[in-house]
């Protein structure tokens, strides 16, 4: 079975609800799936069959739709459009959107436990997630971003506030993977190199924000608009680019580092990443 298709089967085993409705219409939109694909190939490059991962990838995805769906609210970016459609609120109303997120954040455990790996790697990597995602992580970045204050935000803010609300859920995936395989010794250096992803991603989102316009980009480009504080609006796009290839070359060189370790799958999803256009 496709991703595509586990996705939905999962969403599918739900009571039929307006909420359920609002989490299936945000998560079947359409998103590029970088995450789970991240989970999937790290699996697989410590040769392990890729579909004792899929309970965590879905509810990886679960989880990072859910902070999109929260990131457009008025109260936070005040966003219209996303994964070429209307946010989630626009096309529901602004109390389902809340709900649907509450839902796919919750529903993303419920998944996640029923995981067939051994209670031991599973709890690990439940115990994981709930930390990367939380106040500790991408909801702490979410906070950082939102109460930022431009004139006085500096470059190693920034770099903070990005390391949490973009590198934690980027570096999930691949640091479940090493517990996947039984390798937790691998768990440091998985972060370093999601947190250099993440960065380089964010960097590179913020260029986007930039150059293109919301049809060419699949969402809103509020970011510019609304006078946020980034590598670019700090560096100019020139400089926000060099940094961004400056950190996707060292996240490639540190993955080709591992023993026991099949990296091109990885490398080669890093340079797609890299190239990406929306
Ligand atoms: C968007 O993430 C949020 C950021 C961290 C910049 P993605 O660019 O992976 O969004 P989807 O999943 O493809 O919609
Ligand atoms: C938000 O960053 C990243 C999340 C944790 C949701 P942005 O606010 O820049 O993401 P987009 O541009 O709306 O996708
Ligand atoms: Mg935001
Ligand atoms: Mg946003
Ligand atoms: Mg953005």
């Amino acid at each position: 079975m496709n991703f595509e298709q586990l996705l939905k089967e999962k969403i599918e085993a739900l009571p039929q609800s307006r909420v359920r409705d609002a989490m299936e219409y945000s998560l079947m939109a359409g998103g590029k799936r970088i995450r789970p694909s991240l989970l999937y190939a790290a699996v697989r490059g410590y040769g392990l069959e890729e579909n004792i991962a899929d309970e965590f990838a879905c509810a990886i995805e679960m989880i990072h739709t859910y902070s999109l769906i929260h990131d457009d609210l008025p109260a936070m970016d005040n966003d219209d459009l996303r994964r070429g459609r209307p946010t989630c609120h626009r096309q529901f109303d602004e109390a389902t959107a809340i709900l649907a997120g509450d839902g796919l954040l919750t529903y993303a455990f419920e998944v996640a436990a029923s995981s067939p790996c051994s209670p031991d790697k599973t709890t690990a990597a439940l115990r994981l997630l709930a930390e990367m995602a939380g106040a500790g992580g991408m909801v702490l970045g979410q906070c950082l971003d939102i109460f930022e204050e431009s004139g006085t935000t500096s470059w190693q803010d920034v770099e903070t506030i990005q390391k949490y609300k973009t590198g934690c859920l980027l570096s999930v995936p691949l640091m479940i993977a090493a517990i996947l395989a039984g390798r937790p010794q691998d768990m440091d250096a998985w972060h370093r190199i999601g947190n250099q992803i993440g960065l380089a991603f964010q960097i590179q989102d913020d260029i986007l924000d930039v150059r293109l316009t919301p049809e060419e980009f699949g969402k809103s480009t509020s970011d510019s608009d609304n006078d946020k504080v980034t590598s670019v609006s700090l560096f100019g796009i020139e400089t926000a680019e060099r940094m961004m290839n400056g950190l996707y070359d060292e996240a490639i060189s540190s993955v080709s580092s591992f023993g026991e370790f099949k990296a091109d799958e990885i490398i080669q999803m890093i340079s797609d990443i890299r190239c990406r256009t929306k």
